[in-house]
């Protein structure tokens, strides 16, 4: 499927967003506000994540996309990253069915030759079994970085297309999006950072171009239905202009 790119064309919108992608951040803070380890802040995290996937579900969102993993998370220390490979590996082998039985695909993006052997067959899997589900498609962004898809996407169309080497002028941005990890989905209408923090850290850098930016303070074990209500009734109030002006979208106002 081609998706309109929010600078080659003007995308449809609705007032439910088509696309949400959510960096879950804050699980370590949430922790150790209740000295705790951060692990439990994480274990806390995949709750979250089961609420939010349901109610995206409900409320008729197509794509729900879900920062896990970052390619600089190997930055931790051993065992956090160790803990969150174990949490993950649970996750998958433990969730499926249920993501069948509520009609949501699965995928995983990112560099997953970083992974052992085992969770990549788990991950194969998994998507595996979900492929056929068209509810929801839920993307988990794992050894993920913005820099790294828009890298690979470049190195992918050269090898497909070896005569843009010679001719960069034709090289043009849909040769670059049509080979993204994410070039199954239109490109997210809301973003969501829990946690406090107002960055990007490195997520879909290429895709955010015009999508609605929303932090809130609200650490992700703390996140849930109601907090992506609020999220929604903010997204509602926008007005996504994609470079025209207020009175081209209203001329009665
Ligand atoms: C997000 O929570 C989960 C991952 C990055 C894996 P953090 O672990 O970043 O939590 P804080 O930001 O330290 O509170
Ligand atoms: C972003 O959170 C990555 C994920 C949530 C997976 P981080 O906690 O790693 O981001 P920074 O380091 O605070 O920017
Ligand atoms: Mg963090």
């Amino acid at each position: 499927m081609t998706q309109t790119s929010s600078t080659l064309g003007i995308p449809q919108t609705g007032q439910v967003p088509c696309h949400v992608a959510i960096i879950m951040d804050g699980n370590g803070r949430w922790a150790t506000q209740r000295y705790l380890p951060r692990s439990a802040g994480h274990v806390r995290g995949v709750q979250a994540v089961r609420r939010v996937v349901e109610a995206c579900g409900r409320r008729g969102v197509q794509y729900l996309t879900l920062f896990a993993f970052s390619s600089e998370n190997w930055r931790r220390p051993a065992q956090e990253v160790s803990l969150l490979m174990q949490l993950f590996v649970r996750t998958l082998e433990k969730e499926v069915d249920k993501l069948v039985a509520q009609g949501v695909r699965l995928r995983i993006v990112g560099d997953l030759s970083a992974f052992d052997a085992k969770l990549q067959g788990l991950i194969r899997d998994a998507e595996r079994r979900t492929e056929g589900q068209t509810a929801l498609t839920l993307t988990i962004a794992a050894n993920y970085g913005g820099r790294w898809d828009i890298l690979q996407a470049a190195q992918a169309a050269l090898r497909d297309r070896p005569e843009l080497a010679r001719h960069p002028e034709q090289f043009d941005e849909s040769a670059l999006a049509a080979r993204l990890s994410m070039a199954y989905a239109p490109e997210p209408d809301l973003f969501i950072r829990t946690g406090g923090e107002q960055r990007i850290s490195n997520f879909l850098i290429w895709q955010l171009a015009y999508t609605e930016l929303y932090f809130t303070d609200c650490y992700w074990p703390d996140f849930g239905a109601a907090e992506m209500d609020q999220a929604f009734a903010w997204y509602q109030d926008r007005e996504r202009r994609f470079g025209r002006t207020s009175q081209q979208l209203r001329p009665s106002a």
